[in-house]
C-alpha cells in the first residue's frame, strides 16, 4: 500500500516503536495518523508533537469495546482507515508454572488485540477493497523467547492470525504484515532484561536496533506488502534455521540460552 495520503491508527504509540512509526507516518505523508495508547496523556503528548492530522485517542487494545470506539472516532474524523498498526504488547515472563492470571493477560494483549482490530476493520476494508494491518509481533513469534513462555505462545498465535488473514483475504485486497524485530532499544527492552535474567541472554547476541531504524523498516515492509518482516537479519536466518532443520535450530537455540553458543 502507499502511505502517502493514508489514514493509519497506531496502538501503544506514546512510546518506544509505536511513537517511532506514528512519527514516520506523518513523515511519509499520511494524511491522518491516530495516536492510541492505554496512556492517555503519552499519546495527547505524541499527538500533539506531530500536529495537524494527528489525533490521540486514549483505548486498552484488550477491551474489544474500547478498539470498536476508538475505529469509530478514527472513522468520524478521517472517513476511513487505510492501515491499522497493531503494535501494543507486553512482556509476560515465567515458564509452564505461570499464573493463569499471567497467560491471559500475554494472551489478551499479545492476541487477543489482534483479533479485535481486525473485527473492527476488516468488514469496511474487505468492502472497499482494499486495507492494510501491521502488526507489531516479535522475532519470538517464530522463535522462542528464553524466559518467557507466555509471550512466546501468544506472539506465535498472532503471527498465525495475521498469516491466516494474508491468505484469507489476500485476494480481496487485505494487505497484511508481521513485524518481527529482537532486541529494540525501548522502555520494554530495558525493564525486561534488567528484571530478567534470561531476557538480558538475548542482548548478548542481537543486535540493539533504534526504534526510528525499526520503523522505517517497517514501513518499507507494509509498502512492498510483506508478510515477515526482520529488522535484525540474525532472526530472520535463525528462522530459516527452524525450518530447514528444527533438531538443529533447537540446539542452536539452546547453545544461546545457556551462553555456550560462540
Ligand atoms: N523492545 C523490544 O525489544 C521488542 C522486541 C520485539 C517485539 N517488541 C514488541 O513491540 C511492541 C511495542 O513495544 P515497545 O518495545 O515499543 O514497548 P514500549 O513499552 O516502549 O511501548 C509499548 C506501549 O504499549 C502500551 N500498551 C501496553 N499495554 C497496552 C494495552 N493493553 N492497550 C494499549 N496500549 C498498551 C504502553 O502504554 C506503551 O506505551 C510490543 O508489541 C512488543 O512486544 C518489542
Amino acid at each position: 500500500m502507499k502511505i502517502e495520503g493514508s489514514v493509519a491508527v497506531v496502538t501503544g504509540a506514546a512510546s518506544g516503536i509505536g511513537k517511532a512509526l506514528a512519527e514516520k507516518l506523518r513523515d511519509a505523508g499520511a494524511r491522518g495518523v491516530v495516536v492510541s495508547d492505554l496512556d492517555g496523556d503519552g499519546a495527547e503528548e505524541v499527538a500533539s508533537a506531530l500536529g495537524d492530522g494527528a489525533m490521540a485517542v486514549r483505548a486498552d487494545v484488550a477491551d474489544e469495546s474500547a478498539v470498536e470506539e476508538l475505529v469509530a472516532v478514527t472513522r468520524e474524523r478521517f472517513g476511513a482507515i487505510d492501515l491499522f498498526v497493531s503494535n501494543a504488547g507486553l512482556t509476560v515472563i515465567g515458564g509452564f508454572e505461570a499464573p493463569d492470571d499471567d497467560w491471559r493477560r500475554a494472551i489478551d494483549v499479545n492476541l487477543m488485540a489482534h483479533v479485535y482490530a481486525a473485527r473492527a476493520v476488516l468488514p469496511a476494508m474487505l468492502e472497499a477493497g482494499r486495507g492494510h494491518l501491521l502488526q507489531t509481533i516479535a522475532a519470538a513469534g517464530v522463535l522462542t523467547a528464553f524466559g518467557a513462555a507466555p509471550y512466546t505462545v501468544a506472539k506465535h498465535g498472532a503471527v498465525a492470525f495475521a498469516e491466516h488473514l494474508a491468505v484469507q483475504y489476500g485476494d480481496r485486497g487485505i494487505g497484511v504484515s508481521c513485524l518481527l524485530p529482537q532486541a529494540v532499544n525501548t522502555p520494554m527492552l530495558t525493564a525486561s532484561v534488567t528484571d530478567h535474567e534470561e531476557l538480558a541472554v538475548l542482548k548478548s547476541f542481537s543486535t540493539v536496533l533504534e526504534p526510528e531504524q525499526v520503523a522505517d523498516i517497517a514501513l518499507a515492509g507494509v509498502e512492498a506488502n510483506r508478510i515477515h518482516i526482520y529488522p535484525h537479519p540474525e532472526a530472520a536466518d535463525s528462522f530459516r534455521l527452524r525450518a530447514q532443520d528444527p533438531d538443529r535450530w533447537v540446539a542452536d537455540m539452546r547453545a544461546m540460552r545457556s551462553g555456550r553458543r560462540a
